[in-house]
């Protein structure tokens, strides 16, 4: 297994270019299929967690090639609907499948998802919703099958506002005849850029950032050629790493209004921060200030998938910080890696109390999931002495070549 060995305490300083947003990639990568014709994306991040949605696809029929840094689908090539065990289980992004599946051959079968180790995860949203549509759900051996041939359009309301429910919703209404509605629905900006996508194709979505989503089905999506937005969580990342070494650093392909709930954090622990259009500049104060108290939330709230990460900053902060969890309940693996470090957090349940520390210091620490393992690089940013992180292909799912952008901009690590 690879590793990242980091020599801390460089200050974090330059301009880096933003990769495409893996969230909104995966679900795009599913509603593929919807069309009768390609799609091609571009500048499409080169991850773990797409070559792992592209394998499922080819299993379905579906070839996909790069071509330089666009990537290929041939979605409208999809024949038959029986996603593999083996890798439906290796990403959560294969639930994904499930809604565009049954929309164009209304019928598909998949293992219970995997993904991350942080939390629960059911499906039991995802699941609903699609009986509320008229699919016929049953168990075999930890497969689900599902018929969807007598699917229709319904008014659908989601008891929690979950992300990976309201695009499948979406992907399985797009091409199903009459107006499917979804309320509650979950706001986050990768969820506009399905909707975006889709009607690009000649689809009819409304609402997308909104709570109430209106899909008027229609019977045939075209290709397309699309760019989908920027990731807004390595965005934070990387102005995280400026901000816990003291750096500063100009981030272009970036969308500012995606973040605001992370920026007010930011500035609260005395970063300066800029926004463009399409661009954020952030300068770090020598020591960061305690933010107090954070608490995730659905969008437009503080996202779960930054909490890792403010938890590294709030371990060198000066004064007492305080995160509650409150989107997925594993999300304090990392705690112990940190104390590792020389952090002082205690966990109680799904809160935890870090009272800042001068220094960290480096030691050996292993990834156990992908937004834990990208705190714990920034951390070995900031600790003094060495720090090896392992299982960095955790890493992998969700940053491309994370430590050539770290070295560009002026960081010790290299990949062992
Ligand atoms: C997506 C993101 C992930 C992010 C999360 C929350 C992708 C590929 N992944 O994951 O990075 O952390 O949103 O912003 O876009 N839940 C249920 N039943 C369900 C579905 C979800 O109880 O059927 C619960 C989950 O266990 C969790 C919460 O709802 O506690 C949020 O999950 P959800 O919004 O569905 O996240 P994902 O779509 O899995």
């Amino acid at each position: 297994m690879a590793g990242f060995r980091i020599c801390g305490g460089e200050k974090i300083e330059g301009t880096l270019r933003v990769d495409t947003a893996k969230n909104a990639v995966l679900p795009i990568l599913a509603a593929s299929v919807l069309p009768q014709e390609d799609t091609v994306l571009t500048d499409c991040p080169r991850l773990g967690d797409v070559e792992c949605m592209r394998g499922i696809l080819r299993m379905l029929g579906c070839e996909s090639c790069w071509e330089g840094d666009a990537l290929r689908i041939c979605g409208g090539a999809l024949s038959q609907g029986e996603m593999p065990e083996e890798l439906s289980k290796r990403v959560r992004s294969s639930i994904f499948l499930l809604g565009p599946v049954l929309g164009r051959l209304r019928m598909a079968t998949m293992a219970y998802p995997g993904g991350c180790e942080i939390g629960l995860r059911p499906i039991d949203l995802h699941l609903s919703a699609l009986k509320r549509m008229g699919v016929r759900i049953s168990e075999e051996g930890g497969m689900l099958r599902c018929d969807g041939r007598d699917m229709h359009a319904a008014d659908i309301h989601l008891d929690y506002p979950s992300v990976g429910a309201t695009e499948n919703i979406i992907m399985a209404a797009a091409l199903l005849p009459g107006r499917t509605t979804i309320s509650n629905a979950a706001r986050e900006p990768e969820i506009e850029d399905l909707q975006r996508y889709i009607n690009a194709m000649g689809g009819h979505v409304q609402g997308a950032g909104s709570p109430l989503i209106v899909i008027e089905g229609v019977s045939r999506l075209h290709g397309v050629t699309y760019q989908p937005m920027p990731d807004r969580i390595a965005t934070g990342t990387y102005l995280c790493a400026a901000a816990i070494t003291g750096g500063q650093i100009e981030l272009t392909n970036a969308r500012p209004r995606d973040l605001t709930a992370v920026l007010d954090k930011l500035r609260a622990m005395g970063c300066v921060i800029a926004e463009g259009e399409q661009a954020l500049y952030l300068s770090a104060p020598e020591r960061l200030q305690s933010f107090d108290a954070l608490q995730t939330q659905p969008h437009p709230g503080f996202p779960t998938d930054m909490q890792s990460q403010m938890l590294a900053l709030a371990c060198v902060c000066r004064g007492a910080s305080v995160i509650e969890e409150k989107v997925f309940e594993n999300r304090f693996a990392i705690a112990g890696d940190l104390c590792r470090m020389g952090a002082n957090i205690r966990v109680t349940g799904r809160a935890a109390l870090i009272q800042g520390v001068e220094r960290l210091h480096g030691a050996h620490v292993a990834a156990h999931d992908l937004r834990g393992g990208a705190a714990l690089v920034l951390a070995a940013l900031a600790a003094s002495g060495e720090t090896l992180v392992e299982d960095v292909h955790l890493i992998d799912r969700g940053y491309e070549r994370m430590e050539e952008k770290l070295t560009a901009l002026g960081a010790k690590i290299a990949r062992v």
